[in-house]
């Protein structure tokens, strides 16, 4: 195993697209950022130093930090922020992992554009489970705002009303052809007929579920969120933002350009949100003209689209990489989560938009928890986030009026190896949506889904405990419920969110506190001599 150092130099950078030029917050000058390649077992160390006039942190999306929460990097969750001028070591080994992840800035709307691909190979020698592919290609989705995102989230927060849309979707950074713009900025994945690509699809957007799609090609699927999957083929893809997903291309076209198309995945009238991002897929040849091949785009509400693919997603569950599915269960939950209105004085109409799990509305702290709990400091947080929710009601029905949340910065306790079932029902409070939920810390095993409420007595009956798909970030069905599974073998303090980034801004946010167990690898490290102060 090697040590891999990296600079990333948070810095200003003017950026044009849509005809326009902004400044924006980048790693290195790099939209996306740079890649982080690495191999299973290698040491990374991250030399994070701050020359803009934001606070800024980094999270490892996925990377499981094995007592290493001091680099996991949600402000105020597991660190201060890194203030201007400052600089911060982020140091974490990828323990028992391979595949496609990303690492985005984890503050406010930073993310937006701090964001890039972590690649772990596999350990030297080791072969992936599948054939070898010809060459890689990563495939960074996102979104983008003719706005400063900040003057995006601000609003949101003031008015108390959803954030205004955004105003593309990019793949690795280009938006493709845009109207009323003569630029073509499009991305251009370049291929050779007969050889097989290895693509690694990032979904880093803000606020956007995407389908991804090339005009006549099938994509097989071998891994998801870093695990391995069985393989299947597909011609669409559906990922959360957060997510990720590496499939096989075979370039079996002869000649030409078929284009690839992103778009959002919307099953409620929420907001219109339908702009497709284009790029191209090319083959190698010298022809003058080359014939464009387009593709049909699944609807902005194509749900049936997306439950096959998530239906589709099994462990690879081989010798190998066997699926260890914890069977007993010691911490039985039920979250309920989705988004409700508080009254607020200064808003417009007199009220807010909230989101919350279990009626409790996140509030974040001032000091890091994990620094709170590590050095016993009182006062910055409770530890009686809700097993349940204290009020059951019929969770995708008409909500019961005048439910209002609370605020609170509560964690929930789990013993140190302790498992644990969690089922996240969404609801239906003010209106029915798809969160992508994610665990930091820990990947969790998705045992079952399904429409409407949760029933305790039969859909358990149905759970997959043989070979579920093993991920980080999942996706709750619109007014439906998705039931995981983890054991809590890694001691720290580990956020759970939404990933739309309005939501997580309005609350739909909570955290475990996995307890110092008392075994030499049971406890957290000692924080680093340069974890920033608040
Ligand atoms: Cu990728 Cu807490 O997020």
């Amino acid at each position: 195993c090697r040590i891999r150092h990296y600079h990333f130099n948070v810095v200003v950078k003017n950026a044009t697209k849509l005809c326009s030029t902004k400044p924006i917050v980048t790693v290195n000058g790099k939209f996306p950022g740079p890649r982080l390649y690495a191999r299973e077992g290698d040491n990374v160390l991250v030399r994070l130093t701050n020359h803009v006039q934001y606070n800024v942190t980094i999270h490892w999306h996925g990377v499981r930090q094995l007592r290493t929460g001091w680099s996991d990097g949600p402000a105020y969750i597991t660190q201060c922020p890194i203030q201007p001028g400052q600089n911060f070591l982020y140091n974490f080994t990828l323990t028992g992992q391979r595949g496609t992840l990303l690492w985005h800035a984890h503050i406010s709307w930073l993310r937006s554009t701090v964001h890039g691909a972590i690649v772990i190979l596999p350990k030297k020698g080791v072969p992936y489970p599948f054939p070898k592919p010809y060459k890689e290609k990563v495939i960074v989705l996102g979104e983008w705002w003719k706005a400063d995102t900040e003057a995006v989230v601000n609003q949101a927060t003031q008015t108390g009303l959803p954030p205004n849309i955004s105003d593309a979707h990019t793949i690795n950074g280009h938006p493709g052809p845009v109207p009323n713009c003569s630029s073509d900025d499009a991305h251009t994945l370049h291929v050779e007929t007969g050889k097989t690509y290895l693509l690694r699809v990032i979904n880093a957007a803000v606020n956007d579920e995407l389908f991804f799609k090339i005009a006549n090609h099938n994509l097989t699927v071998v891994e998801v969120d870093a695990c391995y999957t069985k393989p299947f083929e597909t011609d669409t893809l559906f990922l959360g933002p957060g997510q990720t997903t590496t499939a096989l291309l075979k370039a079996d076209q002869g000649i030409g350009k078929y284009l690839i198309a992103i778009s959002p995945f919307m099953d409620t009238i929420v907001a219109v949100d339908n702009l497709t991002g284009i790029g191209y897929l090319r083959y190698n040849h010298t022809l003058a003209f080359t014939p464009t091949t387009f593709v049909t785009i699944p609807a902005v509400n194509a749900t049936p689209v997306t439950s096959v693919f998530s239906d589709s997603l099994r462990s690879l569950n081989s010798k190998q990489y066997p699926a260890n599915v914890p069977l007993t269960i010691d911490h039985s939950l039920f979250f309920t989560i989705g988004v409700g209105i508080n009254p607020c004085a200064t808003c417009f109409n007199g009220s807010r938009a909230v989101a919350a799990i279990n009626n409790v509305s996140f509030v974040m702290p001032t000091t890091a928890i994990l620094q709170a709990h590590y050095y016993g400091i009182n006062g910055v947080f409770t530890d009686d986030f809700p097993a349940k929710p204290a009020i059951p009601f019929n969770y995708t029905g008409t909500p019961p009026s005048g439910l209002q949340t609370m605020n609170g910065t509560k964690v929930y306790r789990l013993a140190y190896n302790s498992t644990v079932q969690l089922v996240i029902q969404g609801n239906t409070i003010i209106a029915p949506e798809s969160h992508p939920t994610h665990l930091h810390g820990s990947n969790f095993f998705v045992v079952g889904r399904g429409v409407g409420n949760f029933d305790p007595e039969k859909d358990p009956l149905k759970f997959n405990l043989v070979d579920p798909v093993e991920r980080n970030t999942v996706s709750v069905p619109t007014a439906g419920w998705t039931a995981i599974r983890f054991r809590a073998d890694n001691p720290g303090v580990w956020f759970f969110h939404c990933h739309l980034e309005v939501h997580t801004t309005w609350g739909l946010k909570m955290a475990f506190l996995v307890e110092n167990g008392k075994g030499p690898n049971e406890s957290i490290e000692p924080p680093p001599s340069d974890l920033p102060k608040c």
